[in-house]
């Protein structure tokens, strides 16, 4: 396939198998998978239509932040830099970005080859002036970037809250490879949602179209579907609730019923009630946020949030 030029660079990241993580989950007590597996084609595209919902207002309010923000963000940051886009699906919110700070480089990250190809030979198209660069990465594992790459300054930018998606000390670990990633005088700019009314969140996690509840379901859609399995998906249904000594909203699968699931020769027994943990998603305040980016080397050098205070977008810089 030819395109606009992309400068690409391959780590070979090893998949980690639906079926090996099944199995080593349900063996586990309590069962848990992890929620990297929603994201097949069928849940990514559920995953598009919930950053959408009423209910799910993280993605709406962090892109109405940026819009807020870019300028002044423009105003601070060189335009000689780097923009490197860790998970770079999200690119209606980066192209707010490269537009408003017309940065000279960008570098997009991802696990799944094709769809980065895809959306950096996109950028590639609509951005003529930008310097386009790809790493295909599992960087939740191990985040280096090539060795070869313009000497300029580099902005990281995780939108999304996905942070949340790790627990404190994963996400702490987290934060100290992009520092070291970005180097001295680099930023992140990252998206975090925020601790608040606990009906709004859990709102958030049960939309009334159930379009959350389909997405955690395709976990079991995709086990039936793929795997040599026998699993009745209507013997499940979805919880998600925030568990506020913890700090996260937490998803899982809960068995209306008792019941067996057979894997292969591997056989799970459930009893009426007992869940899959399938996602956490932790909410910050903004100074616990902050000083988790302090423990892992960076200062805040901003912090945006909306008048209602739902979601927060933090700049750091590494001193
Ligand atoms: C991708 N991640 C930040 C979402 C979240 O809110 O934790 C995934 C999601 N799970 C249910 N709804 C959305």
């Amino acid at each position: 396939m030819t395109g606009p030029a992309v400068s690409f660079y391959d780590q070979h990241p090893g998949e980690s198998s639906l079926r090996d993580e099944v199995l080593g989950g349900l063996a586990r007590t309590p069962k848990a998978i992890p929620p990297k597996f929603f994201y097949d084609q069928r849940g990514s595209r559920l995953f598009d239509a919930i950053c959408d919902l009423p209910e799910y207002y993280l993605t709406r309010v962090e892109t109405g932040i940026l819009q807020d923000c870019v300028r002044e963000l423009a105003a601070s940051i060189d335009s000689r830099c780097m923009l490197v886009e860790l998970g770079s699906g999200a690119s209606r919110k980066v192209r707010l970005l490269l537009s408003a700070l017309k940065p000279t480089h960008y570098m997009g990250v991802d696990i799944s080859k094709d769809f980065l190809l895809e959306s950096s030979r996109r950028l590639a198209r609509d951005y003529p002036w930008l310097d386009v660069h790809a790493t295909c990465a599992d960087f939740s594992s191990k985040l280096t970037l090539p060795e070869s790459l313009p000497s300029v300054r580099k902005m990281a930018f995780f939108p999304g809250s996905s942070i949340g998606n790790f627990d404190p000390v994963q996400a702490g670990r987290f934060l100290k490879q992009i520092a070291r990633m970005v180097g001295s005088g680099g930023y992140l700019l990252i998206g975090v949602d925020l601790k608040k009314d606990i009906d709004r969140l859990n709102a958030a996690y049960n939309d009334a179209r159930g379009l959350t509840a389909a997405f955690n379901l395709n976990l079991l859609l995709r086990i039936r579907d793929e795997l040599d399995s026998q699993i009745d998906p209507d013997g499940f249904e979805h919880l998600a609730f925030y568990n506020e000594a913890a700090g996260r909203i937490e998803m899982h699968l809960r068995s209306i019923k008792d019941q067996v699931v057979r894997i292969e020769d591997h056989r799970f027994r459930f009893e009426a009630d007992e869940t899959i943990h399938t996602e956490n998603s932790y909410k910050y305040t903004v100074e616990e946020f902050a000083e988790l980016g302090l423990s892992a080397g960076f200062n805040s050098d901003r912090v945006w949030t909306d008048a209602e205070r739902l979601f927060s977008v933090h700049l750091m810089c590494v001193a």
